[in-house]
């Protein structure tokens, strides 16, 4: 922007942009105190007057004394197809205005707000061309705001704490938030209007935090860099969008996919991406019975791979993660990782045969990188490691990042920063090269890009069953699909059987642990267990392990409130069976499922799997109900979910 031209910006503005069904109205001001947007949903006030802008390093803050270039509207309307998830087919319909800004005044900044309104959710983003005197900027803050009634309930997990992600939910009020938590942030306003703030598409910027400013609204607060920064980007850029998904119910919410669609379609080929279920060298690792690092109880021994192989052969399972099998799990591995060697096996280990046994036995292996955070060591060996397992025929790769930082370019980076997210992009690219998906634990949150690298199947990001044996509530599973499933899939390692087991005694039913591969969506589901467990006590609750799909075609949720019970139906994609799922938190509850919500006409076999009448998940959690009975749309199944329960239900298309 030219100074001459500065007299012609506008310097006031106000418009509303609504939602294509017209629901939600988005109200855009452009004023002498800056700029600012708010939300309505069916002509409540959602989101009061909330600031926009940015502090560049080095420059005066960038949302005052800005008048309006112009302002640019289109309506979309399209439908995207998915090559795995939840649903096939998303809609990505919206109303979009954006608006080109610039600086009255030197430096002339210009910049530009973009706003699409979905008619399930508000999403904008800032987006920031060359400027004429700088083609890089270092970003100090972000200063974007969400102005909700101090009363609003909230749903979080604390941000920047030595657990990364994976932390139980709290519920509590706009005004009790202290620290910064993490997104999705799940909220309730005084009205009943659920909403759900997160982000998509984060390449290249620290990740979305939130915190509580000093005068009570919440605010944006990007996860730092060791320099306190939170980005350093060349020009042109687009920040991640800033989404807010709305709802009239809890279970509403969990139908928004407007994550995926602000995320671009894939630019390559991905048609070799397979979602898939696998058994691990892990849990017995859990229960003290084998060890990560070498020793008389080592687990990744070639006997064990040729075992287990065998094992995922009669469970009818296609995959097997083999964890402790390279260098670097020997004395306290959490500490002594950052020379872990990725193609070095243990002596008690021999690739060449393993994965020539698995590649005869029709078994896909899943690799394993554990990092321990240290990125360096890491990517010092990316393409050595990838080949290597390319090279031995492994077609998917769990990585981990344990620890509470990441060591990147010789400095301890929180995983969430502009250096992690950057990180985990790279991996992503570099497993896609060479055909190979990943699961990644610890990772950074999901943002959709999964959309655009569908070799990312899955992601732990959240707290998991590892952390049974004490640290898990049975509500926690009844938290996560309204908030952290919210951000996508995710590897909850469902499937422990073993629940009496006194090392890592499980806070659920046996019903509930087969409801989570309809509760939990991930691309990659672990059937967690030992398989002598699964072949020698339960083989026919296994069966529903074994016929489960991980790809669907349609997803309906149909009842749940927060951190209470969540019950889904989803409809198998290549065949006409549907599978549901439910699960409850410590009360117990009976619940009526229509089929007529979601069933198509024609005849189905119901194969159901529920707690008893005395089930519990402390004092009896074994005990499990097996019904088979013959089902049409016109009929209402009847449950019982015990405390700390579940069920789960095939329906077979006859
Ligand atoms: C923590 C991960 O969540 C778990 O899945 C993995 O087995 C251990 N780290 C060791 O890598
Ligand atoms: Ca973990």
């Amino acid at each position: 922007m030219f100074k001459w031209a500065s007299k012609l910006l506008k310097e006031k503005t106000e418009t509303d942009i609504l939602s294509p069904d017209q629901s939600i109205r988005c109200h855009f001001t452009l004023n002498k105190n800056g700029i600012f947007y708010s939300i309505y949903k069916n002509n409540q006030l959602v989101i009061k007057p909330s600031l926009l802008g940015f502090k560049i390093c080095g420059e005066k803050p960038l949302y005052k004394n800005l008048g309006l270039i112009r302002t640019q509207k289109k309506s979309h309307s399209q439908t995207v197809e998915m090559l795995w998830g939840e649903d096939r087919y998303l809609e990505n319909k919206y109303q979009e205005t954006a608006f080109f800004l610039a600086e009255k005044t030197e430096p002339h900044r210009i910049f530009t707000i973009r706003f699409r309104i979905f008619n399930d959710s508000v999403a904008f983003r800032y987006e920031i061309p060359p400027q004429l005197k700088f083609r890089q900027i270092s970003i100090k803050d972000e200063l974007t705001e969400f102005n909700l009634s101090p009363n609003t309930v909230t749903w979080s997990i604390p941000a920047y704490q030595p657990d990364r992600y994976e932390y139980n939910y709290e519920k509590g009020r706009v005004f009790d938030i202290s620290g910064s938590v993490h997104t999705p942030l799940t909220m309730r306003t005084p009205n009943g209007v659920y909403l759900s703030i997160h982000e998509a598409a984060l390449y290249n910027y620290g990740s979305i935090t939130i915190k509580q400013n000093q005068n009570g609204i919440l605010k944006t607060d990007i996860t730092p860099l060791s320099d306190r920064t939170i980005a350093h980007v060349s020009l042109p850029f687009n920040t991640p969008w800033r989404l807010i998904m709305l709802a009239n119910s809890a279970i509403e919410l969990t139908k928004n996919r407007t994550m995926y669609v602000l995320n671009k379609a894939p630019n390559q080929d991905f048609s070799w991406v397979k979602t898939i279920k696998f058994i691990g060298i892990w849990w017995a690792m859990y229960v003290g019975e084998w060890t990560w690092a070498p020793g008389e109880r080592h687990g990744a021994t070639t006997a064990h791979a040729k075992s287990y192989i065998d094992a995922a052969v009669r469970l009818g399972i296609s995959g097997l993660l083999i964890e402790g099998w390279n260098d670097g799990w020997e004395g306290d591995w959490l500490e002594n990782g950052v020379n872990n060697k990725f193609t070095v096996s243990t002596p008690d280990f021999d690739f060449d045969e393993v994965s020539h046994y698995a590649k005869i036995k029709n078994i896909e292996l899943v690799g394993h990188h554990e990092t321990v955070g240290f990125v360096d060591n890491y990517e010092k060996q990316l393409e050595e490691a990838y080949n290597y397992y390319a090279a031995h025929g492994v077609h998917y790769i769990k990585t981990g990042y344990a620890g509470s930082k990441m060591l990147i370019h010789g400095r301890k980076e929180y995983h969430h920063s502009q250096v992690g997210v950057n990180h985990y992009q790279k991996t992503v690219e570099f497993a896609a090269k060479k055909h190979i998906c990943l699961n990644i634990h610890e990772p950074i949150k999901g943002t959709g890009i999964e959309r655009t690298w569908p070799n990312l199947l899955t992601r732990e990001g959240a707290r998991g069953q590892e952390y049974e044996g004490g640290a898990l509530a049975p509500s926690h599973a009844c938290f996560l699909p309204y908030t952290r499933l919210l951000s996508g899939g995710m590897d909850y390692t469902s499937g422990i059987f073993d629940i009496k087991n006194p090392v890592k005694r499980i806070n659920t039913t046996l019903a509930r642990q087969i409801a989570y591969y309809i509760t939990i969506y991930s691309g990659m589901q672990m059937a967690a267990d030992r398989p002598f467990i699964y072949e020698n006590r339960y083989p026919d609750v296994f069966e529903f392990i074994k016929n489960v799909p991980t790809n669907f075609e349609k997803t309906i949720p149909l009842a749940g409130e927060i951190g209470e019970y969540y019950i889904v139906a989803r409809k198998d994609r290549n065949s006409k069976d549907w599978y549901l799922g439910g699960v409850t938190n410590e009360i117990n509850r009976k619940v009526k499922i229509k089929l007529n919500e979601f069933l198509p006409i024609g005849n189905y076999e119901a194969i159901i799997y529920a707690d008893t009448n005395t089930s519990h998940y402390r004092d009896n959690p074994l005990a499990i109900n097996l019904i088979n009975k013959k089902v049409t749309k016109d009929d209402v199944l009847d449950l019982y979910l015990a405390p700390g329960g579940g069920f789960a239900i095939q329906l077979k298309r006859l």
